[in-house]
């Protein structure tokens, strides 16, 4: 093998004693940080012709460095498993400098220079997020956008919505839809609002102190795609709050997609029967062949768990690190990348049970009980002039009344509300009982009506076909 195909240390220098196995062991990041291969390239292309640029190297020297690394990305792109796997260079950035010594020679050996893999790790990983903000925002654009079809299917499906998981008001099934559809889409708008945090560029930074030839940083971040560049050395090199935050927004995610789960889940059981699952997002049981059973949605509120942990795990790291780069930095792309590729295989598993899924309109409608309109009568009353709390009291002594007659509240014999209050002279009661009428009362803006859902969904869908 010639030497250059040998895993070597990038700061061999000065020590006399190989490193023991133990500590290459901690200290290698390569199973993890080698999906940074193709940002290693480039930030190292860009970098070599920044040099080139500033004088720092010929003409000749950075486009022999430029191709070189072509050449590595061809290698490396058909790379096979088991060489990744034997490869023991310490990191992704050593193990791209042994190839490129590989392809040009002693010439590899000025790529570094003015560069330390402090600013580099920074840049690579920031380079990742960015493509990982992107396609996060494609797979939480199609979530919002199946509950917003699942909306428009039932903006006249009636149902119960609850408050303590006890029976609350009658609403329209789009509007529950459309909660789940609210929240989601924040978190949308902070990962959107996280990019610019994202693409700040650190390379030039050097180590700690900056850069001392005069590379054009401006011109490195125009080429690499970056928003701006870092502002401050010491910051850049040791900077990982944007990785905090987009650990929060999955997260954040995680908890939204957990909370819909978990309704999905209970409104997919016999005792609900609200929606059933389409066979695509649904499994069966070894030993009862009855069972259908909503593991995507019970997958979604596990993995939460996991996402949630990410964030617990950055921000652990990050407290009481001195200031500028600390190996333990290090740790934060396995918690990226893992919230990363959790998302990725959730979101789509959650977009397809959602548009898939049917509500069943019968028996959500069965199970609103005439007391869910309670309110509904306390509010005739007001209309007709009774403060809410007289009416609010006369409809608790209906309740009682009924409870203690052993029917409905729409059971109650007229003369029942009557003795209550005059007011009732008036009512159709029926009417008064009907929870088609009492969804349409509410016609407040962001209120369960079927007109004022439509404008939610029409707000969405303007959200949706703009980005
Ligand atoms: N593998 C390291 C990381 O992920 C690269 C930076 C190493 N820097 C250093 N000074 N040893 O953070």
């Amino acid at each position: 093998m010639p030497l250059a195909a040998q895993p070597a240390k990038l700061w061999g220098g000065r020590f006399t004693a190989e490193p023991s196995a133990d500590m290459d062991r901690l200290n290698q990041s390569l199973p993890i940080d080698r999906r940074l291969w193709r940002e290693d390239i480039t930030g190292s292309q860009a970098w070599a012709a920044a040099l080139g640029r500033a004088g720092v190297l010929s003409t000749g020297e950075a486009d022999l460095l430029v191709e070189g690394l072509e050449r590595v990305a061809a290698r490396l792109a058909t790379w096979p498993v088991h060489e990744w796997n034997d490869a023991s260079d310490e990191d992704i950035h050593s193990l791209v400098e042994r190839l490129l010594r590989v392809e040009v020679g002693a010439a590899a050996g000025k790529l570094h220079t003015g560069r330390s893999r402090n600013d580099q790790v920074a840049t690579d990983t920031r380079l990742w997020g960015l493509g990982a903000v992107d396609r996060l925002d494609v797979f939480i654009r199609d979530v919002i956008s199946a509950l917003v079809s699942c909306a428009e299917a039932n903006v006249d499906t009636v149902m119960p919505s609850y408050t303590h998981l006890q029976r609350a008001q009658p609403v329209v099934a789009a509007h529950w839809a459309l909660a789940h559809a609210w929240a989601i889409s924040r978190d949308r708008d902070r990962l959107r609002d996280a990019r610019p945090r994202v693409g700040v560029m650190p390379l030039g930074s050097g180590a700690i102190a900056g850069c001392p030839f005069p590379v054009d940083r401006e011109a490195l971040r125009e080429e690499l795609g970056f928003t701006t560049i870092s502002p401050n050395s010491i910051d850049a090199v040791g900077d990982r709050d944007w990785i905090a935050e987009l650990l929060f927004v999955s997260a954040s995610l995680g908890v939204h997609l957990s909370r819909l789960a978990e309704d999905v889940i209970l409104f997919s059981s016999a005792e609900f029967g609200f929606v059933r699952l389409s066979d695509q997002y649904s499994t069966g049981s070894s030993l009862m062949p009855q069972k259908r059973n909503p593991d995507a949605m019970e997958l979604a509120r596990g993995k939460s768990g996991r996402l949630i942990g990410g964030l617990m795990l950055m921000l652990t790291v990050l407290k009481g690190l001195p200031t500028g780069y600390n190996k333990d930095l290090q740790e934060d792309k396995e918690a990226l990348f893992d919230a990363v590729d959790t998302l990725e295989t959730m979101l789509p598993a959650v977009a397809g049970t959602i548009r898939t899924l049917r509500f069943n309109a019968p028996r959500a409608a069965a199970a609103i009980d005439p007391s869910m309109l309670a309110t509904d009568i306390a509010e005739f009353l007001v209309r007709g002039g009774v403060p809410f709390r007289e009416a609010h009291e006369m409809v608790g002594r209906l309740v009682r009344a009924a409870e203690e007659a052993g029917c409905s509240l729409a059971e109650l014999p007229r003369d029942s509300f009557l003795a209550v209050s005059p007011v009732f002279e008036s009512a159709e009661l029926t009417k008064l009982f009907d929870p088609a009428q009492a969804v349409q009362a509410r016609a407040s803006v962001g209120g369960t009506s079927p007109e004022s859902v439509r404008a939610q969904i029409n707000a969405l869908k303007l959200q949706l076909t703009a980005s």
